[in-house]
């Protein structure tokens, strides 16, 4: 049973604009009886033996929200179960779906035992049932409300714990006592004595010269910065979430909590900070960043990287997250920034449909306001690179009459509009078999991307140079092309939305080529010193 609540947190990881609605219940509880389902039919057992046995697939943290579940809908499921093989109706039986809701997942021909108008045998209030939820929803809200480091010690917004916005998102503290030692700073008196900035180069050599004096004083160090949402964050739901026999193996108790503290997202591996090239099954692929390309032109950029993208993140609210994010004083005493500010489709994607999507000009002051709020407080020199928004027609066209993961014949087409029917789309109007919406939504998205280019035009900042890139979605098709590759593996299996680790690689490389044709001179000079740093100070003290 446990495995239920596994899937009533993990789903809620799949959405990630609210994660912790009530409305969620429906079509959570009806992924989990899908799955108790499959995993009785794969291990021979019986719903009973899975439901005893589902506890020991999660993580022990979660026992407790999870017993709560169990005690109030074990008996109920199983009960039904004996009636009906059908998921959405079992959910609308026991109370988690409305009994006239108008949606379902699962083909009808499965629904045996449905009557239409049967009234559900238990007599659950609403407040009862809601009380539950609330008491599951409110665990998950304190690990999603904030999104600075919770163990960060001086308040410096870096931090040497790697989960919780810690090092996987900004650079390692190698001081996290020491609101004057942080990535990205320019060095105290050449580090003489400690390495004030963690990249790993300190000390004097044999002349009593300072390394950071010898080997990175004026080659330009620049940290990478990317502003934007769960794309630049990297969410990502392993598929192996999802296959009944890697759940027996205790995938879900050994990752669940890790993927939930990380709000679902990899930014270790993500195409602008990612740098953790260490293979994981979990996240398969190469890893290629703007950060790595970067380091690789000059080591002393070391852990001078700051990932500040959010599931979710649309222009109203990026102002907020910078203030909250960036702290003047600590970034005047940086290197400058070598920055992407990406709102892949948010600002689209948030509108449940045509009426409340943004005007352009709704949308242009809020970018315009941001990058005011930005420019207040990064280090001169800094250069930000405005990128388009996505097409965010192709997911659909690519992927809408495959079969989605979660089998028994359900297409993307057939899992987009129930998640679109439940209210808890990534994108109601571009995850739609309405074309009409899709081609709308699109419309709207080219003149908001006109309205970036614009800005990049027309306004002016005083710490940064702004310019603009067109994301390169249609060359990643092409490479994908090329190569002989399915496009269909350019999106995240679970979701059908989100850019896998292999496009993540071509995002990034690609992103890097039109900048250095574009704007070669933006781009930061070689590090004549990078062999010896590397010769004297070995990996630099790691990530
Ligand atoms: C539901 O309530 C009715 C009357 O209020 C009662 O007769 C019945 O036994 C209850 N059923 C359950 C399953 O508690
Ligand atoms: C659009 O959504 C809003 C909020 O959910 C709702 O109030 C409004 O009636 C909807 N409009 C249309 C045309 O469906
Ligand atoms: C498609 O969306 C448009 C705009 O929201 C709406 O007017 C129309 O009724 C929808 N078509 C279908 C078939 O649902």
């Amino acid at each position: 049973m446990k495995l239920l609540i596994a899937f009533l947190f993990l789903l809620s990881l799949l959405l990630t604009k609210q994660p912790v609605e009530p409305g969620m219940a429906c079509p959570l509880g009806t992924f989990a009886i899908s799955l108790i389902i499959d995993v009785a039919e794969y291990e021979s057992l019986s719903v009973e033996q899975v439901l005893d046995k589902l506890c020991s697939y999660l993580p022990s943290e979660m026992s407790d929200p999870c017993n709560k579940f169990v005690d109030k809908y074990a008996k109920m499921i199983i009960e039904e179960l004996k009636t009906d093989d059908h998921p959405d109706t079992i959910a609308q039986k026991i109370g988690l779906c409305p009994m006239d809701s108008q949606c379902t997942l699962f083909p009808q021909k499965q629904r045996i035992y449905f009557q239409k108008n049967s009234k559900s045998r238990y007599n659950k209030s609403e407040q009862e049932l809601k009380s539950v939820w609330d008491k599951i929803l409110g665990e998950l809200k304190k690990i999603y409300e904030k999104h600075d480091p919770i163990v960060d010690l001086d308040g410096d917004h870096f931090s040497d714990s790697k989960k919780l916005r810690g090092s996987y998102w900004r650079g390692k503290d190698c001081d996290d006592l020491s609101r004057s030692t942080f990535p990205g700073k320019v060095p105290n008196s050449g580090d003489k004595l400690f390495d004030s900035n963690c990249n790993g180069v300190h000390g004097r050599d044999e002349n009593k010269i300072n390394y950071e004096d010898r080997f990175c004083k004026g080659t330009q160090p620049m940290g990478t910065m990317v502003i934007g949402d769960s794309i630049g964050a990297h969410f990502h739901i392993p598929v192996q979430f999802f296959q009944p026999d890697q759940l027996s193996n205790g995938i879900l108790k050994d990752n669940l909590i890790d993927l939930i503290e990380m709000e679902g997202d990899w930014p270790q591996k993500s195409w602008v900070t990612g740098f953790d090239t260490t293979p994981n099954d979990l996240c398969e692929g190469t890893v290629n960043s703007i950060y790595l390309k970067m380091l690789e032109r000059n080591r002393c950029n070391h852990r001078n990287y700051q990932n500040i993208a959010v599931n979710g993140m649309s222009s109203p609210n990026v102002y907020d997250l910078l203030e909250n994010s960036l702290t003047e004083s600590l970034q005047k005493e940086s290197y400058p920034v070598f920055g992407l500010f990406q709102l892949f489709g948010d600002d689209i994607c948030l509108s449940m449909n045509i009426t409340q999507l943004p005007t352009p000009q709704q949308f242009r002051d809020n970018v315009v306001k941001s990058l005011h709020q930005l420019d207040s407080v990064l280090a001169p020199g800094s250069v930000i690179f405005v990128m388009s928004l996505m097409d965010g027609t192709r997911p659909f066209k690519i992927l809408h009459d495959k079969p989605h993961p979660l089998g028994h014949g359900i297409t993307y087409a057939d899992f987009y509009e129930y998640m679109k029917c439940n209210e808890i789309s990534f994108c109601p109007l571009w995850l739609t078999t309405n074309e009409t919406e899709r081609a709308y939504a699109e419309k709207l998205a080219l003149k908001l991307s006109q309205q970036l280019y614009d800005i990049v035009e027309n306004e002016k900042f005083v710490n940064f140079e702004t310019r603009f890139v067109d994301t390169p979605q249609k060359e990643i098709e092409e490479v994908f092309i090329a190569n002989g590759w399915d496009l269909l593996k350019m999106y995240e299996p679970v979701g059908g939305f989100h850019p896998t680790q292999l496009t993540n690689y071509w995002l990034a490389d690609l992103t890097w080529k039109k900048i250095n044709s574009l704007y070669p001179d933006l781009i930061p000079p070689i590090n004549p010193h990078n062999q010896e740093i590397i010769d004297k100070f070995g990996d630099q003290g790691g990530f």
